[in-house]
């Protein structure tokens, strides 16, 4: 496994895998705006296969996951874990205090990774992700403290 900063040669191979992971995916032009922008962004590689990838966006002393994302081909077989505990460990080195997140009420597989990390549930926000057919859905807020004293949780 190879670990490597996302960059926009990998755009082509990240947008395949968004789109067959997401009902609605980021574009491109969000992927190409966030590099950009010197958000951290790493992706994981087995061989030349792009396997997963995360983004984050640093605002003052938190840090914003963006998009965390497994190949369907590759889910359930702890990819998502390792992609977060290397997000969280990013995270401690740029010192922040804490690692926001939104994540689609319904996407119980995510919550569930997310809770097992040390996230915990601090707000919702109403009508937030498309659905389809003029419909949404509510996000729910996690916040993951990374004070000194709960560094032993990972
Ligand atoms: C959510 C996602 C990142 C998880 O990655 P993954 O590689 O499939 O997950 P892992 O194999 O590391 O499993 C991590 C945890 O996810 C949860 N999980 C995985 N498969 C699950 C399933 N079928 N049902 C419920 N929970 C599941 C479990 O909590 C699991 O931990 P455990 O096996 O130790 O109990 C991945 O499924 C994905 O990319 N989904 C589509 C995009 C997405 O929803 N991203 C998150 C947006 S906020």
């Amino acid at each position: 496994m190879n670990w490597l900063p996302m960059t926009p040669a990998d755009l082509d191979a990240v947008v395949a895998v968004e789109q067959s992971a997401y009902t609605h995916p980021w574009t491109r032009g969000q992927f190409a705006d966030s590099l950009a922008a010197g958000y951290d962004a790493w992706l994981v590689r087995e061989q030349e296969e792009l396997i997963g990838y995360y983004l984050v966006m640093p605002v003052l002393d938190e840090v914003h996951l963006l998009n965390l994302t497994v190949a369907p081909a590759h889910q359930g077989k702890g990819h998502g874990h390792a992609l977060l505990r290397h997000m969280l460990g990013v995270a401690r080195l740029a010192d922040a205090q804490s690692v926001w997140l939104e994540v689609r009420q319904s996407n119980e597989r995510a919550l569930r990774l997310y809770l097992q990390h040390g996230f915990e549930r601090v707000g919702q926000r109403r009508d937030y992700y498309l659905v389809g057919h003029g419909r949404r859905e509510m996000a729910l807020v996690l916040r993951r403290l990374l004070a000194q004293d709960e560094r032993a949780l990972d």
